[in-house]
């Protein structure tokens, strides 16, 4: 079955790794029939864009403003975005509810303006290291996820990637069992067939599990992504 791919370089990247990394996974993003979604740095558009042309990949961001234009300096909007042929834009992030302190009303609006951009919006969600300790996992992803989707979301406008913070570039990945479970309670809460990714140190060594697990439609992918041959195998592990 076709699996979403979505590749976080988060702040990496430089035009002299797209030279040497484009034409590394280039053959396999033409032949693949998964969906592969890649989000490079905004500076990195234009050129991702062009070196693209002819595979099956598309454009994502890593993040939007939640309004079209104005006096917000630095910022970028999901309109722009869209115009640029951008067609999925990652928030919620961990690090920009962390390190930004972003918030679930935050990522609802930005969800929101993603979706009248008339683009995909990746809303990840995920508990920290004490919640999983405490066995209140579930109840806390659940929640963050029912404050954090617009009423705008359909299936069709919203991917969901279940992010444990614990996993993320820790080497750490959610056990087999941890990963059924939630995407088990987040398909019965979704109720309608929103498709789930997981993410947290996704590699070529475990995606071919991930992705085989039921209710789990694709993988959010960081450190793994910015690497030809552990991308390659990821995209082809299902
Ligand atoms: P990682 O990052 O694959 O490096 O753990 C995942 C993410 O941050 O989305």
């Amino acid at each position: 079955m076709k699996k979403i791919i979505v590749a976080n370089w988060k702040m990496n990247g430089s035009i002299g790794f797209m030279n040497t990394f484009i034409p590394a996974i280039a053959p396999i993003l033409t032949k693949t029939s998964n969906q592969i979604i890649i989000c490079p740095p905004f500076p990195y558009f234009s050129s991702l864009t062009t070196a693209l042309k002819g595979t099956k990949a598309q454009l994502g961001a890593q993040n939007c403003h939640t309004d079209p234009q104005g006096a917000f300096t630095g910022e970028v909007s999901a309109p722009m975005l869209a115009d640029l042929g951008c067609q999925a834009v990652i928030v919620g992030h961990s690090e920009r509810r962390i390190l930004f302190e972003e918030s679930d009303d935050l990522v609802k609006a930005k969800a929101a303006a993603i979706h009248a951009a008339g683009m995909t919006a990746i809303i990840c969600i995920g508990e920290n290291l004490t919640t999983r300790k405490s066995g209140h996992a579930i109840d806390s992803v659940i929640l963050q996820l029912q404050a954090s989707l617009p009423p705008s979301t359909t299936s069709q406008n919203t991917l969901i990637a279940y992010e444990p913070i614990w996993a993320i570039g820790t080497g750490l990945t959610a056990s087999l069992q941890e990963i059924t479970e939630m995407h088990h309670a987040l398909h019965q809460t979704t109720k309608i067939p929103i498709p789930l990714l997981y993410g947290g140190s996704v590699t070529d060594q475990n995606a071919k599990d991930i992705l085989s697990l039921p209710h789990v439609d694709g993988v959010l992918v960081g450190g793994a992504s910015l690497k030809a041959e552990a991308f390659c195998k990821i995209v082809s592990a299902s």
